[in-house]
């Protein structure tokens, strides 16, 4: 896709995230690898009614060259794009249920959820948790910094879930497929839970994730 068709493409799934209640108000941020820099979402908006043609445009030092004031999350989006060199972009949302369990006590920050599905094993890996930092600190990006080397998929604690993906549906994929992995671990909290195997999460590693 050019920039255009990935402008419009940010915004598409923007407002599909939003109709489906996975974004509110003006939480959550969207952004895209271009050869010369970056496509970000401007700070404050509303991934419901992005208008493409106000998309930021960063270039690679991170400055801004069009559009829009960009997210205040900027410097996690790209300490993002620094570690991991396969990023072409990354979702950040206050999806529900993730941030749910983004409040619990006693979660393994290294691996947020037990293995209770192939899909979250395929799609989120093993999840990290960071510190609580307010939004927008440099020292949440510096936390996300220090474990996006091991791990794609980062849950901010008492803020929400943050995702790079090879691309923007793989990331959004990606993210959604956390949130429902939230919501089945806070719908199971109470019940007995066969959980898969580590031999079954070893098999799923070796078929779906490279
Ligand atoms: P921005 O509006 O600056 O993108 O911030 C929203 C958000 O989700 C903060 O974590």
């Amino acid at each position: 896709m050019n920039e255009d068709q990935l402008r419009e493409h940010i915004a598409l799934l923007g407002k599909s995230l939003y109709d489906r209640g996975l974004a509110h108000g003006s939480a959550g941020n969207i952004s895209v690898k271009l050869s010369d820099g970056w496509l970000m979402t401007p700070t404050n908006s509303c991934m419901g009614r992005l208008d493409p043609a106000r998309i930021s445009k960063l270039d690679l030092d991170g400055k801004l060259v069009a559009g829009d004031k960009p997210s205040k999350e900027t410097f996690l989006h790209i300490a993002m794009y620094q570690e991991r060199a396969s990023c072409g972009a990354v979702v950040h949302l206050h999806s529900i249920h993730s941030v749910a369990v983004s409040c619990m006590e006693g979660l393994d920050a290294q691996n947020v959820f037990p293995p209770i599905t192939a899909y979250a094993i395929m799609q989120v890996g093993r999840l990290a948790l960071v510190p609580y930092y307010p939004p927008g600190d440099e020292a949440l990006a510096d936390a996300v910094r220090r474990v996006a080397c091991a791990h794609h998929a980062v849950l901010l604690a008492n803020h929400g879930p943050v995702v790079a993906g090879s691309s923007l549906d793989a990331a959004v994929n990606a993210i959604e497929e956390l949130e429902q992995t939230a919501k089945l671990v806070l719908l199971l909290k109470d019940h007995p839970t066969q959980l898969l195997s580590p031999e079954q999460v070893a098999e799923l590693n070796r078929r779906f994730v490279h």
